[in-house]
């Protein structure tokens, strides 16, 4: 696709991916990507806004070189560093000589570690402003937006802000616009969810930043440009980023895959424990529950009980989908313990306690494992569980 001007001097200048299906190996892409790129021509001066994955460099400096001789370019600035945006980085260095590349203090590391030489990048703070001639680019430093690097550019007097992944969307359309593509809401809450999600407190600090910007237009490095309804986008992300009022209730979450029943009643009575010590729970057979469906109450509870059989040497599959689903998810600090039956080695339970504590929760001591059918003993130990973990969400608050 070649280069679009998306007004005066702007253009878009990225990459479509349409074929792409899963990016990142953990997110689906039923409808591709885009990597976008933008170029800013001032009077005086021109900067680069993030470039494309390294499989698209050729045709990305082609189109670069549609629109200006790539020896004249000034600036790149890098946005971020995650490589669907920069791994044309070190061909654009190369083939422009002598443009100066731009990022925030805590992407040089990234950068260094990308092109395996110091480039000695322009490393800006907060409110720095590069003049291109007629008009001016501003930065905003936006940390953990997904990574340390983060940061948004802000073009004066346009009132453009490229925010790179953040608005973002896998969603490839050469129409561009959000008021030309089709509905794209189901991608663009998807995208917040698995890339944002983990960094609500994040997206709330970087919408105060920008809060009193006069925007214009908004041109992340995924799908669609926004240039309608920007306020309703930027609200979503407000709202799906504000923390849920807490339950006065407090709730324990009880997963389980169980074969004969065994596990089933050891996750049984955890609840029953934990009902004593004064907690609402909810409990879940994961040989009829698919993650996706529970990622947000596991996200509102304030513990959770993960148990499975062992099966040749390990927890069983819909164990594992449901803990690999968890990395998306602001966990640290939640009440968490493992459990359950085994015919004669039973090491599901140490496997999941250690994801679990992967995930930063709070581990409660030792998992509770019962040889077959629980004894008295192994059903009065999940009991007690059940009770402390109500006692260590109580002393949190
Ligand atoms: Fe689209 Fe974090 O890269």
């Amino acid at each position: 696709m070649h280069p679009v001007e998306i007004t005066d001097g702007v253009y878009w200048t990225g990459a479509q991916d349409p074929d792409l299906r899963i990016f990142d190996v953990i997110m689906h892409a039923p409808r591709g990507t885009t990597y976008n790129s933008y170029l800013v021509q001032g009077k005086q001066r021109n900067a680069l806004i993030d470039v494309v994955k390294a499989s698209f460099t050729g045709p990305f400096l082609e189109n670069l070189g549609r629109l200006i001789d790539p020896a004249s370019l000034d600036y790149v600035v890098v946005n971020h560093t995650e490589p669907d945006h920069s791994g044309a980085l070190a061909a654009v260095i190369e083939t422009t000589g002598s443009a100066q590349l731009v990022c925030a203090k805590n992407a040089r590391r990234f950068v260094e570690g990308l092109l395996n030489r110091d480039v000695g990048p322009m490393q800006v703070n907060e409110g720095d402003e590069l003049d291109l001639g007629d008009r001016k680019l501003r930065f905003i430093i936006a940390p953990f937006l997904h990574w340390p690097d983060t940061m948004f550019t802000y073009l004066e007097p346009d009132g453009i802000l490229f925010t790179c992944d953040f608005l973002g969307a896998h969603y490839a359309d050469e129409r561009l616009f959000n008021d030309q593509v089709d509905d794209y809401s189901h991608e663009f809450r998807y995208y917040f969810d698995i890339i944002m999600r983990p960094f609500k407190s994040y997206v709330l600090e970087a919408l105060d930043k920008i809060e009193a910007l006069d925007i214009t237009m908004i041109c992340p490095s995924h799908g669609p440009i926004l240039r309608e309804k920007v306020d309703y986008y930027l609200r979503c992300y407000r709202d799906w980023a504000s923390q849920p009022t807490p339950d006065a209730e407090k709730r324990l979450l009880v997963f389980y895959a169980s074969s004969y029943g065994n596990t089933a009643r050891l996750g049984e009575e955890i609840a029953a424990g934990a009902r004593e010590a004064g907690m609402s729970v909810g409990i879940f057979d994961l040989n009829a529950t698919k993650p996706e469906a529970v990622v947000d109450a596991i996200e509102a509870a304030d513990a959770v009980a993960v148990g499975s059989l062992t099966i040749n040497g390990d927890a069983v599959k819909p164990v594992w989908d449901l803990l690999s689903s968890l990395a998306t998810l602001n966990l640290r600090g939640k009440v968490a313990a493992s459990f359950g039956s085994f015919g004669w080695s039973g090491e599901a339970p140490k496997f999941i306690a250690q994801r679990l504590g992967d995930l930063k929760m709070k581990v409660l001591g030792e998992p509770v494992r019962a040889q077959l059918v629980p004894t008295a003993e192994d059903l009065a130990a999940c009991r007690d569980l059940g009770r402390q973990i109500g006692q260590a969400v109580a002393a949190k608050t």
